[in-house]
């Protein structure tokens, strides 16, 4: 177990992540948490490249290809900021991580769940989240609130995709946070930013304290079990 806690913030488009993210960093630096923030894909000057083809490509990327791109900008960011982050004690927050691929190029791409359990295990190299916060709002309501941000034009490739694709990401997410009770929680990211970031910090501490507490009881073991 690493020493470190990885915290990723999920989403549909509009859902608020990026406030949150702002928030949560802010929380942390005030109670002098080491972290480090990061977002995917993207996060190191390779991943950028990635992001850019990713995003911003005019021709059709088929399914595959794009989870493969993501999968490859995923496996450049864990082994040089996610891994050794946490193996350094750090808080690591990231803007969205592999669960993104199964809403996004599994669950509304139609690519099976099977094939990306495999290569994300590869790629992640065992960095799964100790939490995971999903921001729930309908594609109406995200897009809604992207619209009062940022003009419709400047929506990209991904976010382009249309209201069922992105019905479908939703869906996939709240399948993700069924299969997965332990790791991960649902928040109605139609409530008020301030009313959410308390959840966000509840949530945070109480899994955090929960970390520290089994990282505590192993070494107790390992100290015990040395002495016999
Ligand atoms: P970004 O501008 O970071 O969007 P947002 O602010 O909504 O997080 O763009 C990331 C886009 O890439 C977003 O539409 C989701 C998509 N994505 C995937 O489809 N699969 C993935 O594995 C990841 C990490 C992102």
């Amino acid at each position: 177990m690493n020493k470190g806690f990885l915290v990723t913030f999920e989403g549909g488009e509009g859902c608020g992540k990026s406030t949150q993210i702002k928030l949560f960093t802010e929380f942390l630096k005030k109670n002098k948490f080491r972290f480090v923030v990061s977002r995917e894909p993207g996060g190191t000057p390779v991943c950028e490249e990635i992001r850019k083809v990713l995003l911003s490509s005019k021709s059709e990327i088929t399914s595959k290809a794009e989870f493969l791109l993501f999968s490859s900008a995923r496996a450049q960011h864990v082994a040089e900021v996610v891994k050794p982050s946490l193996e350094q004690g750090k808080v690591v927050i990231l803007d969205r991580f592999y669960d993104s691929s199964f809403a996004y190029q599994g669950y509304a791409g139609n690519l099976e769940v099977k094939e990306i359990e495999e290569i994300t295990k590869f790629a992640i190299d065992g960095c799964v989240p100790d939490l995971t916060i999903i921001f729930d709002i309908s594609y109406e309501d995200g897009i809604k609130r992207k619209n009062a941000d940022v003009n419709l034009k400047t929506l990209d490739r991904i976010e382009s995709k249309g209201e069922s694709y992105h019905n479908k990401v939703r869906a996939g997410y709240l399948q993700i946070a069924h299969d997965n009770p332990d790791r991960v929680v649902v928040l109605d990211a139609t409530k008020t930013k301030e009313e959410i970031f308390e959840e966000v910090q509840d949530i945070f501490l109480e899994r955090f304290n929960l970390k520290i507490q089994k990282i505590r009881k192993n070494l107790n073991e390992k100290i015990r079990n040395k002495n016999i």
